[in-house]
């Protein structure tokens, strides 16, 4: 059975904590009785009730000053105040206190109810408030995929595909390739888009904490947890957990988990209590999760029960005909975000940018326009190579810089190649005031060839 939440009943009179217990009880919430402070401030130690009930007057001092103290050291514990000596007074004490109601004994059990179910669904509505704002914040910032490219294409069906299921999604691909933002985007795409996104990185949180994290804590669980905690899987409840990095995860954590993701429950620590949750998971990682199992640092299992939907996120180096257009994009946002005006990037400056490599994909772009909208030449209406070479990493920092296409230490041939084919293309449509069909017939290629071959270098 499951329980709609834990009460603590602070009175003196035993008629009274028998008769409402037994009403409580009935309507399925688990009770706890204390007969004076000395017994209710162990019940709120250990027990850590959803809710109290507070007489006033006890045989060892005032219920009002329990929950002064309580209220002054930050706890949120919800009281209704209760007493038979009502004084309006009293009232107006109690209220002004911190009480969220006033009740005046003998106590008439519906009024109680209600006021006890509106207040348990308050709190719950704040914690889920709060839940969505952390999910504003993080939304924060966070843009739609952009990209033409038949990878970015195929992408953006799998996920569409993908978000109307309940399946669970392993995201993975190399660090800056856009995995967060996927995993947003599937979210979004689902029907749990209106309850909240919650995320974790596992490799940001310590080890010892990541469990509390997760399933959040009983005030007193270890040194340190000063009040109940409630995990991100419990608010992402009928909404989406995305665990970032997954294959950072220790191994214990990995354990427990798995159990979670079999039968949808979860303790938290320090709690008796059993949790069902519904929560629908997404992971992400760059690392080889077949090659973590081979070497024993990822458990198969836990595997197999993430992966049932793989989303492969591609390198920004494999799909270079996105780069002009992820380019321009970062660059006016930059420059808004810099209070100035976006400049233009001239062809040979895209052509300039497609030659990286770029390890660092699409977070690495956005940072390097980030640069040029800060270090370039101001007042540039379009901004040629010469203006962003020294900004682009590997490329003669400093002084003129090579050739293009001439012999460097640090670079593949294969990349080599590309410069010089780049830079011969250039200046052939320069010399057709970029006519293409011209173009192609000067340099031998036939048309719909030479269309493919601009695309694969980055020029339209
Ligand atoms: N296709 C895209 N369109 C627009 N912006 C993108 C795209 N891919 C990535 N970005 C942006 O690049 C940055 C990095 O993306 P994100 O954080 O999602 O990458 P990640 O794969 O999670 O990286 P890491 O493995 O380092 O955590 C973010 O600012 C994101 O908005
Ligand atoms: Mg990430």
């Amino acid at each position: 059975m499951t329980s709609r939440g834990k009460i603590l009943i602070l009175d003196d009179e035993p008629n009274i904590l028998v008769s409402l217990s037994r009403a409580l009880e009935l309507e399925d919430y688990t009770v706890i009785t204390a007969k004076n402070l000395a017994e209710a401030r162990v019940a709120l130690e250990k027990s850590g009730p959803d809710l109290a009930l507070f007489d006033v007057k006890l045989p060892d001092g005032d219920g009002l000053e329990l929950m002064e103290a309580l209220k002054k050291a930050g706890d949120l514990l919800p009281i209704i105040v209760m007493s038979g000596h009502g004084s309006i007074d009293d009232a107006v004490r109690a209220i002004q206190l911190g009480a969220v109601d006033y009740l005046e004994k003998p106590i008439g059990q519906d009024r109680l109810l209600l006021t006890i179910a509106n207040t348990l669904e308050l709190s719950r509505l704040k914690t889920e408030n709060e839940a969505l704002r952390e999910e504003a914040r993080e939304a924060l910032g966070e843009s739609e995929i952009l990209g033409r490219s038949k990878a970015i294409g195929e992408l953006k069906e799998q996920i569409d595909r993908v978000a109307k299921s309940e399946g669970r999604v392993l995201i993975t691909g190399e660090n800056g390739t856009g995995k967060e933002l996927i995993a947003h985007a599937i979210h979004a795409a689902s029907l749990r888009s209106a309850k909240p996104f919650v995320s974790l990185n596992c490799a940001a949180v310590p080890a010892e904490l990541i469990e509390s994290e997760l399933f959040g804590h009983e005030k007193g669980a270890f040194t340190g947890a000063v009040g109940r905690k409630i995990g991100k899987f419990e608010r992402a409840h009928q909404g989406t957990l995305f665990l970032d990095e997954v294959g950072d995860m220790p191994a214990n954590m990995q354990a427990k988990l798995l159990r979670v993701l079999q039968t949808g429950e979860l303790e938290r620590v320090g709690g008796n209590d059993t949790i069902k949750v519904d929560v629908r998971v997404l992971a992400a990682t760059n690392k080889d999760l077949e090659e973590e199992i081979r070497e024993g640092r990822f458990r198969e299992d836990l595997y197999y029960r993430l992966n049932v939907v793989p989303l492969v996120s591609p390198a920004l180096r494999d799909r270079k005909e996105d780069i002009p257009l992820l380019a321009e994009s970062f660059l006016v946002e930059a420059a808004r975000r810099n209070h100035c005006r976006a400049p233009k990037l001239g062809p040979r400056a895209l052509a300039l940018l497609a030659a990286h490599d770029y390890p660092g994909n699409v977070r690495e772009l956005r940072n390097l326009m980030e640069r040029i909208v800060i270090l370039a030449p101001p007042n540039a209406e379009v901004l040629d190579e010469g203006d962003i070479r020294h900004l682009v990493p590997h490329r003669g920092g400093g002084g003129g810089g090579a050739k293009a296409g001439a012999y460097r230490a640090d670079a593949k041939l294969s990349d080599l190649v590309l410069e010089a084919e780049r830079a011969i293309v250039l200046e052939a449509l320069e010399a057709h005031d970029n006519v293409v069909a011209d173009t192609a017939r000067a340099l031998g290629v036939e048309r719909s060839n030479f269309h493919k071959k601009l695309k694969a270098l980055g020029l339209r």
